[in-house]
Parts: C-alpha cells; structure tokens; sequence
C-alpha cells in the first residue's frame, strides 16, 4: 500500500507522514530531503553564484550522488549522501533558497522520481513531496494533499530554524522564501506541485497535530 501526502512547504507533511508510517509500521519516505541532498551538492561543489546555479555542472555530479536514509537512535529518519550524515546541513536556509531552482531541472526530477519508484516496489510506505499522487505514484491507495495559511507555516518554519540553533534570520524572511518556493514549486514545467484529483484535502491551519493524524489514520484505515 502506498499513501502519498503532498502539498506547499512547512505544511506539515513530514509530521503527519512519520507518525502514520510509524503507526503503520510502514517506510516513510522524505522526498523533499533528496532535492534537498543534490542542491547541498551544488552548494558544496561551488555551483551557485549569487544565487544562480550552473546546472550544466551540477548534471556532470548526478551520476556520483547516491542518496539514501538511515534511522536515529530515537527512530528518526536521516538523510544520508554518499555514506555521510547530512541531516542538519540539508535544513539551512542555504539550501532552502536554492532547492527549489535545483528541483526544477528535468533530469534532477527523472533521476530522483525512478529511485523513489523502486523505494515502493513490494513494500509498503508513507512518502510525501510535491509529485507523488501525480507523477510517482498516480496509483496510490490514499493520496493526501496539505495545506495550511502562510502566516502559520511561516512562524511553524521559524520555530524549526530556532530550534537548530539558527538565529539569523526574521520571520519576514522565512514566510518570503516560503512563498516564493510554492510559487516556483507551482510554476515549474516537469511536474509542477498540483493536487491530484482523486486527492483528500486536509488543511492544517487551525486543528492539532493529533487531530491531523487521526484524519489521516481514519482515511488510511478506510483504505486498507
Ligand atoms: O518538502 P521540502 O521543503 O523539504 O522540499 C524541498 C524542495 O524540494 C521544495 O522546494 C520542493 C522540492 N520538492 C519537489 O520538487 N518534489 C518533491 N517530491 C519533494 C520536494
């Protein structure tokens, strides 16, 4: 069984996502954290400069990045790049600013889009992005599309930034690059954000995490 959670960023979806993968004792899935690998890539490769990326160079490394995950001591779920922890330095607001570019570019999505394709075969798992009801998996069992109002996610972004120690930078800023990654996140050509038609809605502005995770325990157990 497959449960694909999509939606704008800092929406919420990889809490609901852990925690119903962890109910399920199925896989969960961060896709956002592979684009977030290849654009840390580019940023230790010294491929942006002032803000613009040389794509072209970035391809020439596609071949060499393997981007896996491995659980925490406390089970939670770690982006690891070509053997190395990369957790903390995939969530900077570094990254942030250029990931949206980074997953733009066709050949970054077909690379990743396969390798999240044979994550699900055979198994069953809870993976969430922005594509997944659409483009890899459009046969999912229970699709789930998030959202939530800007000002809530902005300040829900913050706290996450503050919690890591990072101190740099305003609210105003975060709820800006919010918006501007879901207006790229929308715009882009090769498989735009978009909610798949047969996905449920679930708005995440004014109701509890637990409230949001028992909506979607009660969908998936209607599913299974
Ligand atoms: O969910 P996140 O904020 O960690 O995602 C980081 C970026 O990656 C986001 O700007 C959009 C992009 N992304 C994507 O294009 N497709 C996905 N399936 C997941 C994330």
């Amino acid at each position: 069984m497959i449960i694909a959670i999509d939606g704008f960023s800092s929406t919420g979806k990889s809490t609901v996502a852990k925690r119903l993968a962890t109910a399920l004792d199925f896989i969960y899935v961060d896709t956002g954290a592979m684009y977030r690998m290849v654009a840390l890539t580019a940023v230790r490769e010294g491929l942006v400069h002032a803000g613009v990326l040389d794509e072209d160079a970035l391809m020439g490394h596609l071949p060499e990045l393997t981007l896996g995950f491995r659980r925490g001591e406390h089970g939670e779920n770690l982006a690891v790049l070509n053997g190395e922890l990369v957790e903390a330095e995939i969530r900077t607001m570094e990254i942030n600013r250029i990931v949206s570019r980074v997953s733009s570019i066709p050949a970054v999505r077909r690379q990743l889009v396969a390798q999240q394709q044979r994550m699900g075969l055979g198994q069953n798992l809870v993976m969430d992005g922005r594509d997944i009801g659409t483009i890899v998996f459009p046969k999912a069992e229970l699709k789930i599309f998030m959202t939530a109002d800007a000002d809530i996610r902005a300040e829900r972004r913050l706290a996450e930034l503050r919690s890591k120690g990072d101190y740099t930078v305003s609210l105003a800023e975060v709820k800006s690059n919010l918006l501007q990654r879901d207006a790229e996140d929308q715009a882009r050509v090769d498989s735009p954000l978009l909610k798949a038609v047969d996905a449920r809605d679930l708005d995440n502005s004014h109701i509890s995490p637990d409230e949001v995770f028992q909506t979607a325990w009660d969908w998936a157990k209607e599913k299974m």
